[in-house]
């Protein structure tokens, strides 16, 4: 069998399972088995497929049939154009979250603090954007700090980066001129409405907030307050319709300049505020 070939059968077979990105899916998932990029299939088309290689595929292709994403199965996700590697243990980044990485990069930081790291894909990101910046990353997963540290090594920030388990500022002692988060921030009523892709895989911790779907905004925003130098930036991602609440949140806490700020879907995504 050839590349062609193998491209052929896991899209026929993704269609009959009604994933509607069949296409897209088949070629990242034949270029993984082959060990290729995906942009490579199309001039690889000839290349011959070995036996092993077809099985790899076929079980990669009964995960996605079973509707785990793309980046599970093959253990990665491409965000702002750097690959981080994930795992059961860490939410898989998502496309909205470089809404807040636009943002932040206007204007720079040195001193960074990252609170709910999960893959460190935020701080990581805005360290290897700035050179000269360092950053504490926390999360309460000690298994998803496992995750953010191996990234951190990939993108050769280690040395820059302090990572620490604490729930929100527990641990956290210093003061920092910019504090990023993108916390749980969906209720425990809304879960039962979200796509299965992901409620399946994604770590409930990672996206739940429990019973109030503010309440870790609250505890991050009043302690953010005082562990911020003045004139400092505190940049959350927000779920849709939580733009007032969390404009009052900031406001009641004493920040300065609230804004929010709106995806490419024109949905709010970002709430930032000057101490
Ligand atoms: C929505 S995920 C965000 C992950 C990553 N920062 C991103 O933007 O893709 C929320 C993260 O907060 C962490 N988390 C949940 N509760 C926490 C707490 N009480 N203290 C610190 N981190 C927490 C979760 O383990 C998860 O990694």
């Amino acid at each position: 069998m050839i590349l062609r070939e193998l491209v052929s059968l896991a899209s026929g077979n993704l269609r009959l399972c009604g994933i509607g990105s069949y296409a897209r899916d088949a070629r990242a998932l034949c270029a993984f088995a082959l060990g290729i990029q995906p942009d490579e299939v199309s001039i690889e088309a000839n290349m011959i497929v070995t036996v092993p290689q077809k099985d790899i595929l076929l079980s990669m292709i009964k995960k996605r049939c079973k509707r785990m994403p793309v980046s599970r199965i093959i253990g990665s996700r491409l965000f702002w154009g750097r690959r981080f590697v994930i795992n059961q243990y860490v939410l898989d980044p998502r496309g909205d979250t470089e809404t807040l990485i636009e943002l932040v990069l206007k204007k720079p930081a040195e001193k960074i603090l990252d609170l709910g790291t999960g893959t460190g894909n935020i701080v990581i990101t805005l360290l290897c954007e700035w050179p000269e910046a360092y950053a504490i990353a926390t999360d309460i997963s000690s298994n998803a700090l496992h995750v953010a540290a191996s990234n951190a090594e990939y993108h050769r920030v280690t040395g820059r980066l302090e990572l620490k388990e604490s729930d929100w500022f527990e641990n956290i002692f210093s003061k920092f001129d910019l504090i990023v988060s993108n916390p749980p921030y969906i209720g425990e009523n809304e879960l039962v409405e979200l796509e299965k892709d992901v409620t399946n895989f994604d770590p409930l911790i990672a996206i739940s907030a429990g019973k109030d779907r503010l309440s870790a905004y609250q505890k991050i925003v009043g302690d953010a307050f005082n562990r911020l130098e003045i004139g400092g930036r505190l940049v959350l991602e927000i779920g849709s319709t939580q733009g007032k609440d969390l404009t009052q949140i900031l406001d009641f806490h004493g920040f300065k300049q609230i804004a929010i700020h709106k995806d490419l879907g024109n949905y709010d995504r970002v709430v930032s505020g000057i101490r």
